[in-house]
């Protein structure tokens, strides 16, 4: 038997133009899938997260690292599914490290990370690489995707960042169609986009020195900042707009998408445990479901 775990994420800043070799910042949270892998006849799959293409990805996974074993698959997930919060890329890092387990193969953080992005692949088409990046380090980190391969730096975080997720429970379209309707805009507006990307630039610049210097209310501003860029792409639904403002109306310092959008998770920073307490129950009240969470 072989046992293996991933993380949840939240990308705080940069989420669709990381495709495109943009930095973007993300924390690890402290959810997390679980996966036990037992030797078996056949693949069988015992799962509370559901996902109509689990079972491709983690074939993919198998493949990729040339075993022949079936096995059956318990997952055990405190990650909602297709929120925004990589519950697809710590189930493929959870089943890399159960194979680890089960065959001793002691693998390195990058190779569990490589082979968890054969699942990605399959999941999501064209991804960045950060979901299974985060899925495995936790903490938070600066992640780009450069031509030379990708590069991963590990971002002090000057004061406890009080977050609240938001989950809309409703992702109305697929992170690969996203990211599609994303590129096809991009390419009938390249001059917009052009523009949009410049300033992206410079606020990822911004908000990892306001990370490292503990200014809160600066991150807080640059993300709604973020936000607005994302919501001129389309990638912002109406419930996530819903509690992007029920959480300012509450003294938010920041609220926007995280993830690839249209439904899926919203990420608050708050103004202190209280207000993220707050925050979290008016998110409940309308219906969604909330997640706290400090990053550090
Ligand atoms: C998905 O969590 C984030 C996107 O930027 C896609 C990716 O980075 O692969 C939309």
């Amino acid at each position: 038997m072989g046992r293996g775990a991933g993380c949840a994420k939240s990308i705080l800043f940069g989420e669709h133009f990381v495709v495109y070799g943009l930095p973007a910042i993300g924390v690890g949270l402290s959810k997390k899938i679980e996966v036990e892998i037992t030797k078996a006849p056949h693949t069988r799959l015992e799962s509370s997260h559901v996902d109509a293409n689990l079972l491709a990805g983690l074939d993919a996974i198998r493949n990729a690292m040339g075993i022949k074993d079936n096995f059956i698959i318990k997952v055990k997930s405190e990650i909602p599914v297709a929120s925004g919060l990589g519950s697809s890329a710590a189930v493929s890092v959870a089943f890399v490290r159960a194979l680890s387990d089960e065959y001793k193969l002691d693998l390195s953080e990058d190779k569990v990370c490589a082979y968890a992005f054969e699942a990605e692949k399959v999941f999501h088409g064209n991804p960045s690489g950060m979901d299974n990046n985060l899925a495995i380090c936790g903490g938070a980190i600066i992640f780009q995707k450069k031509p030379e391969g990708v590069s991963i730096t590990s971002l002090r975080i000057g004061k406890p960042m009080h977050l609240v997720i938001g989950v809309t429970g409703k992702k109305k379209k697929t992170t690969a169609q996203l990211i599609s309707e994303v590129k096809s805009k991009k390419e009938r507006y390249p001059e917009l986009f052009h523009f949009i990307f410049e300033a992206e630039k410079k606020l990822i610049e911004l908000a990892i020195k306001a990370i490292e210097q503990g200014k809160l209310e600066e991150v807080g501003e640059l993300m709604n900042l973020n936000q607005g860029f994302l919501s001129a792409m389309g990638v912002s639904s109406r419930e996530n707009k819903d509690i992007i403002y029920a959480a300012r109306e509450l003294g938010a310092l920041g609220a926007k998408i995280t993830g690839a959008g249209y439904g899926g998770s919203c990420v608050i920073l708050a103004k202190s445990e209280k207000n993220a307490e707050e925050i979290a129950g008016e998110i409940r009240r309308l219906g969604y479901v909330a997640i706290t969470s400090v990053a550090q």
